[in-house]
């Protein structure tokens, strides 16, 4: 092995996973049950995750009143023209197979007063079907399902490098505090989670640096949509208040709040047939252009007239009245803020990348189900549907030789990341223009340097993380860039209307030198 740095362990997997959240972990136990020698390595702990924050729900088709097509057209109308109508569909046929696993593995979800599985309506869904568990804490309940299935994980340990070779993936480097280590493995999930932490606020945890998206395109696989970041509208607005943010669930609007301005009117009124369930990225700029006009940095939930508040969402009520604020008599102050990354590495509906033996799943993967917007609480549908999937993939690499070669021999671009947060959060939030793109761009390569990968354990997760950030904060800018038009949550107030023309995703990768660059579009 050629390596750059003394490498302090090693060890051999069949299907290496990266990341302990829903996608990884219910991709971990598929391929375990299928006999595959799995090793998962996570980052943070079992509750570091974004899983671990959900509030909403999981959206599964209801029994009744409901149907897989109105799911897939819901899911289709929030994504504008930009869905794989297929992927959707398939995904969405998945959801109660996959709800049943979940169960099995004793996850319990809220019961109605007749016993039946309840139900919750969000944001562009025509129908109450989001189900959920401890009132406002769904995510808690899945990872704590995933986490008791007791699978082996290596908690505090980062990969920072794919091996790739003649027959596609060998396997990864990764750092702990037993320094840097190998994994010999023929597949390899990035079950990573999402880019939230480019933006200075966001409801996301600190671990949401991107990493999955870096060391897909390092290794080859292709990115697409990764201009459509999702801000959620109703965040816990606190002066001040920057990093993760709680977030106040859209379901909240589902039991009946309503959204005014600082002065008492509607945000939404007159907006869309749904009003304040209009999809995300209708409220969030509605609230955005509110707060311009009126020169305040909040507006106002009020969730007074819910019966039953502090019982339904025990979550947030604990976050308000941390803040200072009871739900039962106060306005809740919500503002925007970076909540999920629409797009990511391009995977079929089994999680495979374009690099053999590399799959991605969950929040990490462009798979098509969410087109320039996703649909509220599709997320953990898609992680549970495309983990599952991906993990029974994997089988397909089995017996295909791999050892790691060659270790550290990347030259990467690192920025600092206060400087990166504050040009994406400047340039690159729910409104962008074209001129504040290019100073972007023009920001990130005066504060970026370019250097050797790092070569000591005890600063190697900073620079994996900011190396990440600083790949994923240039594609996702070049992504903006071209896409000169307004769809789903890329709003551009240079061109504020869609374009038929540009009514297809735009794929990039990395170029020769290792720079991102638009790949060709595949009909
Ligand atoms: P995560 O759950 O984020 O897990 C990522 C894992 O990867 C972590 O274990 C992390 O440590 C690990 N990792 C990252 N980088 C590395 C690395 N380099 N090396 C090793 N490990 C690494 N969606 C819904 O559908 N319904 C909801 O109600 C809902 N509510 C939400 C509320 C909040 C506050 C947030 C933040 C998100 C919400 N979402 C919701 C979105 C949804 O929770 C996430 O998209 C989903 O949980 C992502 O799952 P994942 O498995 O892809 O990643
Ligand atoms: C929420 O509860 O509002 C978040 C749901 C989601 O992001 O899907």
């Amino acid at each position: 092995m050629t390596t750059r740095f003394p490498i302090d362990w090693e060890a051999e997997a069949d299907f290496v996973v990266i990341g302990g959240g829903v996608a990884g972990l219910t991709a971990a136990r598929t391929a375990s049950l299928r006999g595959l020698r799995v090793l998962t390595l996570s980052k943070g702990g079992p509750t570091d995750t974004s899983t671990q924050y959900a509030q909403g729900g999981i959206a599964v088709v209801a029994p009744d009143g409901d149907s897989v097509e109105s799911h897939v057209h819901d899911t289709v109308e929030a994504g504008v023209g930009l869905c794989d109508v297929d992927a959707v569909r398939s995904i969405v046929e998945g959801g109660q197979a996959a709800l049943d696993a979940l169960t099995d593995l004793g996850a319990v979800f809220d019961l109605g007063r007749d016993g039946r599985i309840s139900r919750t309506r969000e944001g562009g869904h025509s129908t109450r079907r989001i189900i959920h568990a401890g009132g406002d804490a769904t995510g808690a309940e899945v990872q704590r399902a995933l986490n008791e299935a007791d699978l082996p994980v290596l908690f505090g340990t980062t990969v920072g490098e794919i091996s790739t070779g003649p027959n596609g993936v060998q396997g990864v480097v990764a750092v702990s505090d037993q320094g840097f280590g190998v994994v010999h493995a023929p597949a390899v999930l990035l079950a990573t989670g999402g880019l939230g932490r480019l933006y200075a606020l966001s409801t996301n945890p600190p671990g949401a640096t991107a990493d999955g998206i870096a060391l897909g395109l390092w290794a080859g696989a292709v990115v697409a949509d990764l201009e459509f970041v999702q801000f959620h509208p109703t965040v816990l607005y606190t002066p001040g208040g920057i990093g993760r943010r709680p977030l106040i669930s859209e379901a909240v609007r589902g039991e009946g709040a309503i959204l005014v301005d600082t002065e008492g009117d509607s945000v939404t009124d007159g907006l869309h047939p749904r009003g304040d369930l209009a999809p995300r990225d209708v409220v969030s700029r509605a609230i955005a252009a509110r707060m311009r006009a009126l020169g305040t940095d909040h507006v106002y939930l009020d969730a007074r007239a819910i019966d039953g508040f502090r019982q339904r969402f025990p979550t947030i009520t604990a976050s308000c009245l941390a803040a200072g604020i009871d739900p039962g008599t106060d306005l809740i102050p919500v503002a925007p803020a970076a909540h999920y990354q629409c797009g990511g590495l391009v995977t079929d509906t089994h999680g495979r990348t374009g690099v053999a033996g590399l799959y991605a799943a969950g929040e990490v993967a462009r798979t098509g189900l969410h087109g320039a917007n996703r649909l509220a609480s599709n997320s953990l549908l898609e992680g549970l549907v495309v983990g599952e999937r991906a993990g029974a993939a994997a089988v397909e690499r089995l017996g295909v030789p791999a050892t790691v070669t060659a270790v550290g021999a990347r030259v990467t671009e690192y920025a600092d990341r206060d400087a990166v947060q504050q040009l994406m959060t400047t340039h690159a939030s729910v409104v962008r223009d074209g001129a504040g793109l290019d100073e972007a761009l023009k920001r990130l390569d005066d504060v970026a340097t370019t250097r050797e990968t790092c070569s000591a354990p005890a600063t190697a997760v900073a620079a994996i993380e900011d190396a990440a950030l600083t790949l994923a904060a240039r594609t996702l800018l070049l992504a903006a860039a071209a896409r000169t038009e307004s769809r789903g949550c890329h709003t551009r107030s240079d061109h504020p209307d869609q374009v038929t023309a540009l009514r297809h995703s735009l794929p990039i990768r990395l170029n020769s030198e290792g720079v991102p660059e638009h790949a060709p579009v595949t009909p």
